[in-house]
Parts: C-alpha cells; sequence; structure tokens
C-alpha cells in the first residue's frame, strides 16, 4: 500500500491511502474531539464533531474526518474559526439532551459551549449508536438496538438477548458518552429479567 503525504495543522503526516483523516491525524498524535468514533467499529459519521477544515487544489470545504479519507497534498486544519463554531453549536445542542455529560462538558469548556443555549429536551441519549454498533459489530450480539427513528429514535435492549448476553459483558457500558446506556439496561432487566427471577 502506497503511502499517503498530507499536512495536519502544519505538520507534515504520513498516512496510508485507505486511512481517513481522523486515522492519520490520530496516528501523528493529534487530537480531534469524536463521540460517535470507535477504532473497532465501522465509521459511523453521526455526530459531526470531529469536523475539520482541509483544503485541496484551492478550495477549501468543511468535512467530516472520521469518514473522510486521506489524499496527497491535503492541507488540514483541525481548529479554525468555523470548526469551533460548528462544535461549539453541536455541543450545544447535545448539551440540551444530556446536559449531565461529563465527556460533552469538558468539551463544553474547551469550545466555550453554553449548556443553556437550547431548550431542555433531556432524552440523555445523543444517538451516537456506539452502543448498537459494538454489540452488533463486535460480539455480534444485537442485544441492543434503535427503535423508532428521527427525534423519537432511542435505544433498546431486547430482554431475550439481553437477559442471556449483557451480564456477563457489558462491554458497551463505559462507550456511552451520557451513562444513558446503564440506566437504560437497569431498566430492562428490572422490568425484564429481575435477577431475582433467574
Ligand atoms: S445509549 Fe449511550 S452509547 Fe448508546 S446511542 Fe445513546 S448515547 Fe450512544
Ligand atoms: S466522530 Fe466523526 S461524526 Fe462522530
Amino acid at each position: 500500500m502506497s503511502d499517503v503525504l498530507l499536512q495536519i495543522d502544519g505538520k507534515e503526516v504520513k498516512a496510508t491511502q485507505e486511512m481517513t483523516v481522523l486515522e492519520a491525524a490520530q496516528r501523528a498524535g493529534i487530537s480531534i474531539p469524536t463521540l460517535c468514533h470507535h477504532e473497532k467499529l465501522e465509521p459511523f459519521g453521526a455526530c459531526r464533531i470531529c469536523i475539520v477544515e482541509v483544503e485541496a487544489r484551492g478550495w477549501t470545504k468543511l468535512v467530516v474526518s472520521c469518514v473522510y479519507p486521506v489524499e496527497e497534498a491535503l492541507i488540514v486544519r483541525t481548529r479554525s474559526e468555523k470548526v469551533d463554531r460548528i462544535r461549539k453549536t453541536i455541543l450545544e445542542l447535545l448539551l440540551a439532551h444530556a446536559p449531565d455529560s461529563p465527556v460533552l462538558q469538558e468539551l463544553a469548556q474547551t469550545y466555550g459551549a453554553d449548556k443553556n443555549r437550547f431548550e431542555k429536551e433531556a432524552s440523555f441519549c445523543i444517538h451516537c449508536g456506539l452502543c448498537v454498533r459494538y454489540c452488533a459489530e463486535v460480539k455480534k450480539k444485537n442485544a441492543v438496538g434503535f427503535v423508532d427513528r428521527g427525534i423519537r429514535k432511542e435505544i433498546s435492549f431486547i430482554p431475550e438477548i439481553a437477559s442471556k448476553e449483557c451480564n456477563d459483558c457489558k462491554e458497551c457500558f463505559p462507550l456511552c458518552p451520557t451513562s444513558y446506556l446503564q440506566a437504560a439496561f437497569v431498566l430492562t432487566e428490572a422490568l425484564a429479567f429481575p435477577p431475582s427471577s433467574e
């Protein structure tokens, strides 16, 4: 596989052709915030917090770095006024759903996001899909899935599978940026398969 040379934040970075901009940055020790990315999972491109500015052939545009492929001589800026403004707005929208998430609060500090900018609609899940995709792609169990669509979308444990698989696993719990997942599991367990009924 041939190497690709690009520039990220002024630093010359060597990547391989199949890499995304995010992977190239991570390999070079350059940090880009992510909320729906996990190295063991297929890129999802949902949260948009990893947005960066790229410049190629005289054009500058904003791209989602976890799904955008590297290319020769690409110039990448991981922070700029525009990038920071978009990340700030994304965080403010997410904080309306999960105001107590430590992950979001920490990012909010970095980008000056105001957690009270948008009216609270606490749903706690920010739809990053890490739990659903980890269970499907890595564990191949599908014990948790999305139900409904659009703004009504929410995650749900499938009691028949979760009652058999989850107690000895729980690998998805630490992936959740809001800890909603753990609460959803405890509720499903209490309602559908309380420990005392085993
Ligand atoms: S429960 Fe947590 S990990 Fe799962 S989709 Fe929602 S925020 Fe992401
Ligand atoms: S980390 Fe890239 S879109 Fe979520």
